[in-house]
């Protein structure tokens, strides 16, 4: 892909267009329509930061990024919980694009760890976050289902 890829918070209108983006893959997690409503109505000064970002090419959303903050502990912590790209999108940087704005919106936050889960099958996320910095920390037995996998633990430490 040659277009320019734009990031940005989600607002509610993308709601539909990153569900249905989530349920095109197999490989990301599949939420209720309302957990994605609550990340774009974010509650100031909450404990929990939520962060939803998409990601498009040409003005069409072909991808999206879900990350929570704990920030009552110092530093905060950060949870990458979803991360999807349209399968037509793939393989030009989106995935990338949104990773990086993740670790931007942690680094705002001054986050120490990132941190991550995935399928130990899923060959090409794992190369993403490996290119991004992250390092293994763990592995959760049975962590999946359907089809079963391992869980790899990953973590990128900010500071
Ligand atoms: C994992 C996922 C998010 C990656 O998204 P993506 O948009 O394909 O990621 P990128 O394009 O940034 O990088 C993927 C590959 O494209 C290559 N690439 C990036 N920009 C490129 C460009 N302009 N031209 C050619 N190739 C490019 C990268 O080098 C990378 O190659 P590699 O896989 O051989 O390492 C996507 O594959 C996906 O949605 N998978 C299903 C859901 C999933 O697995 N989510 C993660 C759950 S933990």
């Amino acid at each position: 892909m040659s277009e320019r890829v734009t990031v940005r918070p989600a607002a509610p209108e993308d709601v539909d267009a990153i569900v249905a983006i989530a349920a095109s893959s197999a490989l990301a997690s599949h939420w209720e329509r309302v957990r994605y409503e609550g990340m774009v109505s974010p509650l100031s000064g909450a404990a929990v930061q939520h962060s939803l970002l998409v990601a498009a090419v040409a003005g069409r959303l072909v991808g999206f990024a879900a990350a929570r903050g704990l920030v009552t502990v110092s530093p905060a912590e950060v949870e990458l919980e979803n991360l999807a790209v349209l399968q037509v999108a793939q393989g030009g940087g989106v995935g990338g694009a949104l990773l990086e704005a993740v670790l931007h919106w942690s680094a705002a936050m001054g986050a120490g760890p990132v941190r991550l889960e995935v399928r130990t099958a899923n060959a090409r996320a794992l190369r993403l976050y490996r290119r991004y910095g992250f390092i293994q920390t763990g592995l959760r037995r049975g962590y999946y289902a359907a089809p079963p996998d391992d869980a790899l633990c990953m973590e990128r430490l900010l500071q």
